[in-house]
């Protein structure tokens, strides 16, 4: 059953037993600090590549991670485990969270906020992917039935489209930086310098490369700080670095799913779905 994965709470829907309703409505008063920085997607969307790019960034401008993953450098802040009090400034942040959830505070746009959305279709596709390794949320018996699912947003962090309306809407309260996983895939160092230039980081052209070679998707795999192979095999069992591909999609969606895709996509986002490039 879904209430044994997903508990939904103010109109959004979380892992059970990874976050409490307390703990959400204490974000109300978090208290943000210039220097924050905050990474906001819906699962799957190139969320662990991101952390991997800025927290390389923060390195060459002299932040060393001492971390031991980068889940730990850069906490997810909708789940209790983040251990805010034991971060040292410059703080990174994590979140699935959508627009109206996010720490009221943040609004007064000091501190920065990087936005990162995927074509729906290769969304759901890795997400299906996810979900089937994942041991604690509903194991779909086929990818139909998993699009069933992505579409009515019965599954954790609810509607993509949703997830997309309210931070693109809501975009202008915000210092924020929307990018692309297909801007990434198709020019990653244009990506990088994009970042540096947001996050106020000057660095030198030999140090842009090296975050960007550390964001490669090989060199991501074999390092153990930013792969997330860590997780226990009990709680999940696949890769999060997976394919790693754009446009992949087209060897799963039927032709019917892809227009429905893009017929909801029109009637929820009123944007072409070409705003993603590749499709
Ligand atoms: S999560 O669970 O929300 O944190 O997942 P997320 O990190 O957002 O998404 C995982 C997908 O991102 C791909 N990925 C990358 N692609 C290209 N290059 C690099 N370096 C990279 N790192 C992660 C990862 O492979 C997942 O996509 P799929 O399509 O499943 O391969």
């Amino acid at each position: 059953k879904i209430s044994d994965y997903i508990f939904k709470y103010k109109n959004f829907n979380f892992a059970l037993g990874r976050t409490t309703p307390e703990h959400i409505d204490s974000l109300e008063s978090f208290e943000v600090k210039d220097s924050d920085a905050f990474l906001v997607t819906y699962p799957k969307s190139g969320t662990i590549w991101t952390q991997q790019i800025i927290i390389s960034i923060y390195e060459q401008d002299g932040h060393p991670n001492e971390c031991s993953t980068n889940i730990e450098r850069m906490p997810w802040l909708e789940y209790e485990t983040a251990e805010y009090t034991l971060l040292s400034s410059p703080r990174l942040f994590s979140s699935h969270l959508p627009e109206y959830l996010m720490p009221p505070a943040v609004k007064e746009k000091k501190s920065k906020v990087v936005y990162v959305m995927r074509n729906p279709k290769d969304n759901i596709v890795s997400y299906y992917h996810f979900t089937k390794g994942h041991k604690n949320t509903e194991t779909p018996k086929s990818f139909e039935q998993f699009f069933e699912w992505y579409m009515t947003g019965r599954v954790t962090a609810s509607s993509w489209f949703d997830h997309i309306r309210g931070w693109y809407s809501g975009r202008d309260q915000y210092n924020i930086l929307i990018l692309t996983y297909e801007d990434m895939i198709m020019d990653l160092k244009g990506v990088v310098k994009k970042l540096c230039s947001f996050l106020g980081k000057n660095l030198t052209e030999a140090a842009i490369d090296q975050v960007v070679e550390k964001s490669k998707f090989d060199t991501m795999k074999n390092n153990p700080k930013a792969n997330y192979q860590h997780f226990p095999p009990e709680w999940f069992n696949g890769k999060f670095l997976r394919k790693g591909q754009i446009g992949d999609w087209k060897n799963t969606l039927t032709v019917a799913q892809s227009e429905r895709v893009d017929r909801v996509f029109q009637e929820k986002l009123e944007q072409p779905l070409q705003l993603f490039r590749v499709l």
